[in-house]
């Protein structure tokens, strides 16, 4: 799949979809400038982290009319089997706006946009967790807090729980069944299990 853009928001800024590996590289080395920002890495750490291909990862991202990136986040998504059903879920990974340009409401924009692409794509939710303090953040894009979920990363052999964090889960039902199914998600352990690579999302 090739990069395309969505107008999600009005001149003079856009929001470009590219698969992870296929993301211009000017504008790559811009998201991870405010990625290094944010999460700064470790001496010796890669400083080109990619998220695991199984989960057919793509990126967001805010671009402003001079081509600068203003938030970024990259979207990750897989099949996951909870309360007896099969599910499509997609979540949201390293969102992050550049911090000079915090607080104008470009970090909304670009989250309300993955909402909206995750739907598109047919996903049946969106489901991911935060800091607490993040909440009302997610919130005012158009997400919704699972209260008492918990979701269960890493492997079956290996979870990797939010719950050793003070972490909140947030969603969206994006389908008719998925709505009708909200309640079993709620208050759910619910097991992701992406892997070792992304061991939560
Ligand atoms: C979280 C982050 C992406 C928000 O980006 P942003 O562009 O500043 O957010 P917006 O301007 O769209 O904020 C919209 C609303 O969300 C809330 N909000 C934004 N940042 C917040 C924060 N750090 N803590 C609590 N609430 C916040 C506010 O209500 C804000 O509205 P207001 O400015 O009118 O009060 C940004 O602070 C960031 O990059 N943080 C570091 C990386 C990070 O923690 N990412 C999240 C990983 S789960």
């Amino acid at each position: 799949m090739s990069g395309s853009e969505v107008t999600h928001t009005a001149f003079p800024t856009r929001v470009v979809r590219h698969p992870e590996a296929d993301v211009p590289p000017e504008l790559r080395a811009q998201a991870l400038r405010l990625q290094e920002q944010a999460w700064p890495s470790e001496p010796g750490e890669a400083g080109d982290p990619s998220h695991d291909p199984a989960l057919a990862p793509y990126s967001l991202l805010l671009v402003d009319g001079a081509g600068t990136v203003l938030a970024a986040l990259d979207v990750l998504s897989k099949e996951i089997g909870h309360a007896g059903e099969g599910w499509r879920v997609a979540g949201l990974s390293r969102v992050v706006t550049d911090r000079t340009r915090q607080r104008a409401g470009h970090g909304r924009t670009l989250v309300a946009a993955a909402l909206a692409e995750i739907r598109a794509d047919g996903a049946d939710l969106g489901i991911f967790t935060c800091d607490r303090p993040l909440r009302g953040f997610y919130t005012s894009a158009g997400w919704r807090e699972l209260p008492g979920s918990v979701l269960v990363g890493g492997t079956p052999e290996a979870p990797f729980p939010s719950d050793q964090w003070d972490k909140v889960t947030m969603a969206a039902f994006l389908t008719p069944r998925a709505r009708a199914a909200a309640p079993r998600f709620t208050g759910a352990r619910i097991g992701l299990y992406p892997g070792d690579v992304d061991r939560l999302w």
